[in-house]
């Protein structure tokens, strides 16, 4: 009786130290490594400039943030934004890394389908991984609300998400921004702040009938841009864009949302600086700001 004794003993450990090891790298996959405090703080300044709050708190009805529910109004109908809280049944608290940075690359949900461009993945599709990966940890440390996803409200055909497939197919190029060999650091970390994470692109560059961005008209202003709202020219054309503001001025401007003719930057640019560009350092505001006066100007008054 005592050698089996013996040996469970000997193999009870062995057994407990493989369940322990499978279970922790279950959970790696799932939860992937724990966030450090820093990676936290990255996420965050991501997180503010890349404005996610802006569409995903229903701040109208005074909602929880992140908890979804706002109604974005677009020419095709309006949207209901998702909960994007920790919540694991109604928010994206079950989704892994992989999964997060699906959505923002590739505008696709765990199951497969297509999210709607009204989700700006067409611009966060050009963020880096690493980025992506702050962002999710940062979003992760947030209250998970248990607030239920209300469904969109839209008309026939925009309504069914397979025609989304199509639009992807003609407007949608996914992967982060090439690399620039001609230009210095500061441009392409403005041109990555301003096209990538800031998607100022979605509001200032017009759309064509199927709300596809008009390349050629790229930042020169959109008569109906979010939420039928007209966005201006920001190219550096002196009449019809802000070529008269020098560089300084610009950046100056994003971060505490005047103009340098006085007036207040309002509507929705009003929460893209509150929420975004005024807790931008400086360097990132030149750094954006020296991008946008290196477009090419365009004449457009929309
Ligand atoms: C301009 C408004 C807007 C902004 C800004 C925005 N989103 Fe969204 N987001 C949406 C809409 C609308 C949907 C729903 C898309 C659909 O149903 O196809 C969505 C869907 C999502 C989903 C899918 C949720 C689910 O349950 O399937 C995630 C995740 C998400 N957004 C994360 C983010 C993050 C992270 C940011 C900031 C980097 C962000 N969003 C910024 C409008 C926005
Ligand atoms: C959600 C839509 C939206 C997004 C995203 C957005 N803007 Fe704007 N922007 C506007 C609107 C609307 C105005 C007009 C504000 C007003 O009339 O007071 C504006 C005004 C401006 C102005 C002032 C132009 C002028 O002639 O007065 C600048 C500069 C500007 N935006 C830069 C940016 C930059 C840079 C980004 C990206 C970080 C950005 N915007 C992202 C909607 C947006």
């Amino acid at each position: 009786m005592a050698l089996p004794v013996f040996s469970m003993s000997r193999a009870a450990p062995v057994f407990a130290g493989a369940a322990l090891l499978l279970s922790l790298a279950a959970h790696a996959q799932a939860q992937t490594t724990p966030a450090s405090s820093e990676q936290v703080e990255r996420g965050a300044y991501i997180f503010h400039v890349a404005g996610c709050e802006n569409c995903h708190t229903d701040t109208a009805n005074k909602a929880a943030p992140l908890a979804g529910g706002r109604g974005l109004k677009t020419p095709f109908g309006t949207f209901r934004t998702p909960n994007i809280t920790p919540d694991p049944t109604h928010g994206i608290g079950k989704w892994s890394e992989a999964d997060f940075i699906r959505a923002l690359r590739d505008g696709r949900a765990p199951n497969g389908d297509h999210y709607f461009p009204a989700f700006p993945y067409t611009s966060y599709t050009k963020m880096t991984d690493a980025d992506m990966k702050d962002l999710r940890a940062y979003i992760f440390t947030l209250p998970a609300v248990a607030k239920p996803n209300l469904p969109h409200e839209l008309g026939f055909p925009f309504n069914i998400r397979l025609g989304v497939m199509v639009w992807k197919w003609l407007n949608f190029t996914p992967g982060p921004l090439p690399a620039s060999s001609t230009k210095d650091e500061a441009w392409t970390r403005g041109r990555y702040l301003v096209e990538a994470v800031g998607h100022c692109a979605e509001c200032h560059t017009p759309r064509d009938r199927l709300g596809g961005l008009v390349k050629s008209m790229w930042m020169a202003g959109s008569k109906d841009g979010a939420e039928g709202e007209g966005a201006p020219n920001i190219t550096p054309d002196p009449a019809t864009g802000i070529g008269e503001w020098a560089e300084d001025d610009l950046a100056f401007a994003l971060k505490i949302g005047m103009a340098p003719t006085g007036d207040t930057l309002g509507s929705l640019m009003a929460d893209v600086v509150e929420n975004g560009t005024s807790k931008m350092t400086d360097a990132d505001l030149a750094a954006m700001a020296a991008y946008l006066k290196s477009l090419p100007a365009i004449v457009h008054k929309p």
